[in-house]
C-alpha cells in the first residue's frame, strides 16, 4: 500500500508525518511519501502512479487544479471548487475529491462539539484556494452569514456571487464593516506565514462579537494575530486541525484504516512545529 502528496516545493509538507504516524500506529506495512513533480510533468505522473503500484495520492500546492484535469470521476464538491486535494485509483478509473474545506469543519467541531454553524456568522480574511473550499464548507453546513474580506476585491465579490443569499465581499480596506456581526474571523490569507507577506493588525478588543479566530497558516505554530487574539480574551484555533482532518478521509482511502491517536499525533505535530519555530 503506497500513497504520497505531490507538490512543487513539497519539502515542507507536513502530510507525510501525519499519515506515517497513523501507519505506525495501525501496525500497517504501508508507505507514504512526498513527491515533487513539477508542472508539465503532473499528467503523466497522476496516470502513471496507479500502474505503479499507488492507491492513492494528495495533491497540494499549485496543482490542485490541473490536477483536476486528469481525473476521470470527480465528487460533487471537488467539481464545484475547481479542484482536487485527494486523488484515489479504483479499477482503472482516477476518482478526485476535495477534503479541504470540510477538514476545516471537523477541526472547529474538534474544539467547540456544541457549535451550531446555522446560528453564527463568519468573517473570511482572503477569497484564494483555501477560502473557496472553507466558504463552500460553511455554506454547506448551513452557516448563517458569511462576510468575505480581500485586498483584491472582484476576487471576493465573484466568490461571494456564488453563494448570495449568505455571502457578502468586502474590501479589505472596509475590513471594520466586514467584521461587523461575526463570532468567528477566519485568516485564509498567507498573511502571517514564515516567509510570507506580513500579517495587518487587529484590535480583536474593538470587536467584541468576535468570540473565535482561526489562522490557516501552521508555521510559525503561533501567528501575530493568533497571539492578538488570546491577549483579548478570543478563543484561538490553529490551523494544524484542519491538516490533519482533511488527511482522515485520505488514510482511510489509502490504507481502509480508521486513523488512531489523534491526541498523540497533535502533540507529535506540536513539537515537530515547536522545533521549526526555534529554526
Ligand atoms: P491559497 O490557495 O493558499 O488560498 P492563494 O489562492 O494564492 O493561496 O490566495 C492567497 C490569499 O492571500 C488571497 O486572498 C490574497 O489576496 P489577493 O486575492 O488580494 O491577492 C491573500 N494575500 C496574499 N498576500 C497578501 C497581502 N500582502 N495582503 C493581503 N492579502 C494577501
Amino acid at each position: 500500500m503506497k500513497a504520497a502528496v505531490v507538490g512543487n516545493p513539497v519539502d515542507h509538507s507536513l502530510s507525510p508525518d501525519i499519515h506515517n504516524f497513523w501507519l505506525n500506529e495501525a501496525g500497517l506495512k504501508g508507505v507514504y511519501t512526498k513527491e515533487t513533480v513539477r508542472d508539465e510533468n503532473l499528467t503523466d505522473f497522476i496516470t502513471n502512479a496507479a500502474k505503479e503500484g499507488f492507491s492513492g495520492l494528495n495533491i497540494t500546492v499549485p496543482h490542485k487544479e490541473k490536477a483536476l484535469k486528469a481525473c476521470d470521476v470527480l465528487s460533487a464538491t471537488a467539481k464545484e471548487l475547481g479542484a482536487v486535494n485527494l486523488i484515489t485509483f479504483k479499477n482503472g478509473i482516477i476518482f478526485g475529491d476535495n477534503t479541504d474545506g470540510q477538514g476545516f469543519i471537523e477541526s472547529i467541531k474538534e474544539k467547540l462539539p456544541n457549535i451550531s454553524f446555522e446560528k453564527n456568522s463568519f468573517a473570511i480574511l482572503g477569497a484564494g484556494g483555501a477560502a473557496k473550499g472553507i466558504i463552500h464548507a460553511l455554506h454547506k453546513n448551513n452557516a448563517k452569514k458569511i462576510t468575505i474580506i480581500n485586498r483584491n476585491y472582484k476576487k471576493a465579490k465573484d466568490l461571494a456571487n456564488k453563494y448570495k443569499e449568505t455571502a457578502v465581499p468586502f474590501d479589505l480596506k472596509d475590513i471594520k464593516k466586514g467584521l461587523n456581526g461575526a463570532s468567528f474571523l477566519i485568516n485564509t490569507t498567507t498573511m502571517g506565514m514564515r516567509g510570507g507577506p506580513a500579517s495587518i493588525n487587529i484590535d480583536f478588543l474593538s470587536f467584541p462579537e468576535i468570540l473565535c479566530f482561526t489562522d490557516i497558516v501552521y508555521n510559525p505554530k503561533t501567528t501575530n494575530l493568533m497571539k492578538s487574539a488570546t491577549k483579548s480574551g478570543v478563543k484561538v484555533i490553529g490551523g494544524i486541525g484542519m491538516l490533519v482532518n482533511q488527511a482522515v478521509p485520505a488514510f482511510q482511502a489509502f490504507y481502509g484504516e480508521e486513523p488512531r491517536n489523534l491526541d498523540k499525533l497533535y502533540s507529535v505535530l506540536e513539537n515537530k512545529m515547536k522545533v521549526i519555530d526555534n529554526d
